[in-house]
């Protein structure tokens, strides 16, 4: 990280290739695999499905052209963080690098590994659902493998990314094509009266927005790397505007493919779809469906505990995060003690947790925070805080995406309030404590400074800032 910060500030090299890669990349991993039975569980019907996809697609795009204003005002990387920080202010950014690394990061590692899990053990139990306990052995191990190769070479774990982007992709068209085959042979029964049986409630359908949602994650990640990005102002709108309606394309094909195979009964009682659409269409090959499933969520794994250290690196940057969290490895220059952080905190989240409820979590603490950076954008435009090469959105986009994370986020409260989200709501704002003594007064007990030397001289770490400056 360090001498990939120290290259990325000096020289801008994420070209639009690169910008498109790292979004679509990020956004396509487990969710097309695991999410779409609870959409339709959710929603009650075929069709209502498919409006459901759609309507994610759509307000992903609407949020990342926000986004992409806000990321040609202020030039910083680092996400939400540093757009709250500048727009909202000190506490509520720590707030959100807080809840990010101890609740979004982990939990988003550990609902990934669950879905590499659940593929990778399914050729094994054919016909009945594999042992949890198993699943979880195998996701743990995998989060471990993941740390272990992304502490030991920045550069190794970058490219085995390329490789896994490609698998994805060609396993979606495989199933967008058995599709088409299916619907050209007349299997068209789920789209019979597609809208039949359609739930239309505040909860079912901020739950479905939940599931759907989780699968266009990721559509922020360039806004976490604009410092590395070649000219941000161009190449941020326009690589948002190239991955994300090709991803909203692809899930709407995937999905109509896993209806033309299965019934709607069929898909919500499967537990890994890809294998289920895999039997029926491949027959013997179906296990290739399990080893696509599984590379797509390695691949996105991958991603998400390198493009994760950003966040964390920035707000050490600030002094919002110790300082322990933004050192990197002397020789390897990889973020070690930040990774090996978010991994215990992932393999504790792992322990209790299911990939549904996981899910549902990080959609709801996401999204909170996606409409307070939301609503940093609007204060800039109401005070016209514009440079002359800016790109802008119009004032509705962001309007339309607040009102929307503001329903996502009351939904599930209002309409079946469940105690989860209270310990949620609760533990984001428990990081007030923690705000007040260490930031806002700048106390730092003796013994934070003995680990951090101890943990220095133990991990072979040193400070990384000095390479931003
Ligand atoms: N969309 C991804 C998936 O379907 C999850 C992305 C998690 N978020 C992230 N920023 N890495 O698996």
């Amino acid at each position: 990280m360090n001498e990939n910060t120290q290259k990325l500030n000096l020289k801008r090299e994420i070209g639009l290739v690169s910008a498109v890669s790292l979004i679509a990349g990020t956004m396509i991993g487990s969710g097309i695999f695991m999410s779409p039975q609870w959409v339709l569980y959710h929603i009650g019907s075929p069709g209502g499905s498919l409006v459901i996809w759609a309507a994610c697609g759509l307000l992903a795009m609407l949020g990342s052209l926000s986004y992409a204003e806000l990321g040609t005002v202020i030039k910083e990387s680092g996400g939400e963080y540093i757009y709250i920080l500048r727009t909202s202010g000190p506490l509520p950014a720590f707030l959100l690098a807080f809840t990010s690394m101890l609740v979004v990061r982990p939990a988003s590692i550990a609902g990934i590994a669950l879905s590499f899990a659940e593929y990778a053990v399914a050729p094994f139990y054919q016909g009945c659902p594999p042992p949890e306990l198993v699943v979880k052995f195998v996701a743990a191990a995998c989060i471990l493998l993941l740390a272990i190769a992304n502490c030991l070479n920045v550069r190794g774990s970058m490219s085995i990314q390329v490789f896994f982007m490609a698998a994805k992709l060609i396993s979606l068209v495989v199933i967008i094509i058995g599709g088409v085959v299916m619907l050209i042979n007349g299997h068209t029964s789920s789209f019979q009266n597609a809208f039949q049986g359609t739930i239309v409630g505040i909860n079912p359908i901020g739950m479905a927005f939940y599931q759907g949602l989780w699968s266009y994650d990721g559509w922020n990640n360039l806004n976490y790397v604009t410092e590395e990005l070649k000219r941000p102002e161009v190449n941020l709108p326009r690589a948002v505007m190239i991955a994300i309606p090709l991803v909203t394309v692809l899930y709407l094909l995937v999905n109509i493919s896993y209806l033309a195979v299965m019934t709607p009964t069929e898909l919500m009682s499967s537990s890994a779809v890809a294998v289920t659409w895999g039997n029926k269409v491949l027959g013997s090959w179906s296990w290739l469906m399990s080893v696509a499933a599984a590379l797509s969520s390695f691949g996105s794994l991958n991603g998400t505990f390198f493009s994760g250290g950003r966040l964390c690196y920035v707000a050490a940057r600030e002094g919002h995060m110790p300082d322990i969290l933004s050192m990197a490895h002397v020789q390897r220059l990889t973020p070690s003690p930040a990774l090996i952080f978010s991994t215990a905190i992932s393999l504790l989240v792992l322990i209790p947790g299911n990939f549904k409820s996981i899910v549902n979590f990080f959609s709801f603490t996401a999204w909170f925070f996606y409409a307070i950076t939301l609503s940093g954008l609007l204060y800039l435009k109401l005070k016209k805080r514009h440079l002359p090469e800016s790109y802008e959105v119009p004032v509705v986009i962001p309007i339309i995406v607040i009102i929307s994370a503001v329903f996502l986020v009351l939904a599930p409260i209002i309409d079946d309030p469940g105690i989860e989200y209270l310990y949620v709501s609760l533990f984001i704002l428990s990081g007030v404590m923690f705000y007040i003594p260490f930031i806002h007064f700048k106390l730092c007990p003796n013994f934070l400074t003995k680990a951090t030397v101890f943990l220095q001289l133990f991990l072979e770490v040193a400070p990384t800032e000095k390479n931003t400056d």
